[in-house]
């Protein structure tokens, strides 16, 4: 069994990515007093330190980094290492300029900046392994180094690359797949615009050109692209099993924000989920955009607890505007995570920059120092953690699922789609929020997942769907499972291939319908719906094959065809929207009741309601206070007693050990 969680000798982990080499000795002896009166026991060392640790090559130099691991251990500080890979010394990439990687539109990147590698470089792949093994041999059995974080977020800012190398690679990975060159050009649908390929040679990578790109060879450079940082990751990882077969290995993804990596193929492949999540500072909700986030990185892990690897304490300094948190906002973002199934609360960074691209972001010793809020919220979160320390380990339970899967994504946000509205997100977006609003927790699943654990199981963008993934829903459904379907979903298989037939091919049995013809709306344009909602975006000709319609369209180029329908199939139900609805609550509110999904009723839209193992996690994000009836324990961060209920003050945020069969015994 591999280790899945650092060996941190008690509680949740606390701390930060932590860049001492940017400060003279003085300050990290501070950093490390400042560290234990915050309670900070993990740090992420190392992860842009390519050069101060091989400053020529070959010649490595661990002594600064030892005195500083030294130190932190000492201190009762553990260190989570980080693999340099995504800052390639200058000297490297001076004698390797083949490495530096092209973009899409041909424009070779400048150097003064990080990720500056291409994943397809041989020259690049060998010395990150030759570092990671001259970590790795340095700190085996060092006992203050607990885990590895290889590399840093793999896939952003740098995704596709279309170098020379990159193309070669991308031919090996297609000889790879294909086998032979009719299957390419079968799956790749070639005869039209005449591409039919005769040889291998005559592939290039899909570069910017002056219309559509072949949508097939697209998707397919996508998932190259993915793979190539997954094996640049899988290099390191084995050298460090090897050297370290104790220590769990992770990297950091960014799951809700790094399009370019199939994170299902990575889940696999790494000790424990580690995410990086950073609020959109100006978009109203962004709660709910950090609870999807942490909920997909639980689900990637299959449901293990997850680590948060790096949030902000305020600030960052890469938006158009930079908004500081608000009172409080850090410790309910903090407090969300964790009740989501993280066992961390790691941020960027420890210590504010002088200097540097990211002066201006924010940290946990800021650069007003410690007479300020953000350090005095950074204490008081310490021991909130440690007053809530026993919840590590225990599991979030989902009744219900969205379906996620970035190959669809990819597919549908390629060039000319019936609308330029069809966005991935957006849908994803407006169902997880109707859910969070109706305090149900979800977990994210992939289309060919095992379903059978939950009673509804949504799909609000699937416009991508392959032959097994929709076996499984309709399986799902045959055998008792309830199934919400949004439009433009089930249109075309892996190539991006429209299944046979009308639309939607890959889920016409299930949801018992056919599409006759896409109505997408004008920008603005909206169609009436029973009751007075309007649906925007799309509107579509609904014929029924066996499913029942329960709305019709009032209005616009469907008026008097269903908008929403019911299909009964086996013992199990499929329901189907052909639009994009101003409230989708009480639509998705007649599926949970239908599939007997449980949820607390009455409290406000506001309050996030998580149960986590035997704890209940109420954090309130509006101004009033919130009594929230029907919980007796004990609020853990208050030490109050709840008989029957659990007050949550403005702002606030409850963490309750249920008392009786509901509480930790259960976990
Ligand atoms: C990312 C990186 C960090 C830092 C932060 C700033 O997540 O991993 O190194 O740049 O963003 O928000």
């Amino acid at each position: 069994m591999r280790p899945r969680f650092p060996a941190l000798p008690e509680g949740l982990a606390y701390g930060g990515d932590y860049n001492p080499e940017q400060w003279p000795r003085e300050v990290q002896e501070e950093d490390v007093r400042l560290m234990r009166e915050a309670g900070v026991n993990l740090v992420s060392l190392g992860i842009f330190s390519w050069v101060l640790m091989e400053p020529a090559p070959g010649a490595y130099e661990f002594g600064w980094l030892d005195e500083i691991v030294d130190r932190l251990y000492r201190n009762g500080i553990h260190v989570d290492m980080g693999t340099p890979t995504a800052a390639p010394p200058a000297w490297f990439t001076r004698r390797y300029p083949s490495s530096i990687p092209v973009t899409r539109t041909g424009m070779r990147i400048g150097t003064g900046a990080r990720q500056t590698a291409c994943p397809s470089s041989p020259e690049y792949r060998e010395a990150t392994a030759a570092i990671a093994r001259a970590l790795g041999e340095h700190y085996r059995g060092h006992p203050g180094v607990v885990m590895w974080h290889v590399h840093n977020e793999y896939g952003a800012p740098l995704g596709e690359c279309y170098c020379d190398t990159s193309v070669a690679a991308f031919r090996e990975w297609l000889r790879r797949k294909y086998r032979d060159l009719s299957a390419l050009n079968e799956a790749w649908g070639t005869t039209f615009w005449g591409q039919r390929y005769g040889d291998w040679e005559e592939i290039d990578a899909p570069r910017a050109s002056h219309t559509a790109v072949n949508p097939a060879q697209r998707l397919d450079f996508a998932r190259f692209t993915s793979d190539e940082h997954l094996a640049c990751f899988r290099i390191q990882r084995d050298v460090l099993r090897e050297l370290t077969p104790d220590l769990p290995i992770t990297t950091n993804f960014m799951v809700t924000n790094c399009a370019a990596m199939d994170y299902w193929r990575w889940a696999a492949e790494v000790d424990v989920i580690a995410n990086d999540h950073y609020l959109e500072a100006e978009r109203p909700d962004n709660h709910i955009d950090l609870a999807m986030s942490a909920d997909l990185s639980r689900s990637l892990g299959g449901g293990r607890p997850w680590m948060l690897m790096e949030h902000s304490v305020g600030a960052v300094n890469w938006q158009p505007r930079n908004l500081a948190k608000r009172p409080g906002e850090m410790r309910r973002n903090s407090l969300a995570h964790v009740a989501r199934g993280s066992d961390s609360v790691l941020f960027f960074q420890w210590r504010a920059s002088r200097f540097g691209a990211e002066k201006f972001h924010s940290a946990m010793v800021p650069h007003a120092g410690t007479d300020s809020q953000v350090w005095r919220d950074v204490v008081a979160l310490g021991k909130d953690l440690r007053r809530i320390a026993e919840v590590r380990g225990s599991r979030v339970e989902a009744e219900v699922a969205i379906v996620w899967d970035w190959q669809s994504a990819w597919a549908l946000e390629l060039e000319w789609r019936p609308s330029v509205d069809l966005v991935f997100r957006e849908r994803m977006d407006a169902y997880y929020e109707a859910l969070w609003r109706e305090h149900v927790t979800v977990d994210f699943v992939h289309p060919t997942a095992d379903l059978s654990g939950y009673r509804l199981v949504v799909a609000p963008s699937l416009y991508l769907l392959t032959e097994a993934g929709a076996k499984n829903l309709h399986r799902y459904v045959e055998s008792g499972g309830h199934l919400f379907v949004s439009y433009f979903s089930g249109i075309v298989d892996e190539n991006d291939t429209i299944h046979a037939g009308p639309h939607p091919g890959a889920l016409r049995e299930v949801l018992g319908l056919t599409v006759e013809e896409f109505h997408p709306l004008r920008a603005g344009e909206t169609v009436g719906l029973p009751g007075g909602d309007r649906g925007r975006i799309w509107s579509e000709r609904v014929r029924l094959a066996g499913a029942e319609a329960v709305l019709c369209f009032a209005d616009g180029p469907d008026a008097g065809h269903p908008a929403f329908t019911c299909h009964r199939l086996g013992t199990g139900r499929a329901w189907y929207l052909a639009t994009a609805p101003g409230n989708l609550r009480p639509l998705l509110a007649r599926a949970l009741d239908a599939a007997g999904v449980d949820r607390p009723r009455g409290l406000p839209e506001t309050l996030e309601y998580v149960r986590r193992g035997g704890h209940l996690f109420l954090i309130n994000h509006a101004d009033g206070p919130v009594t929230v009836p029907g919980v007796t324990g004990v609020d853990l961060l208050t030490g109050t007693a709840c008989r029957g209920e659990a007050a949550v003050p403005p702002g606030g945020v409850a963490v309750v050990r249920l008392a009786g069969p509901d509480g930790p015994g259960r976990a």
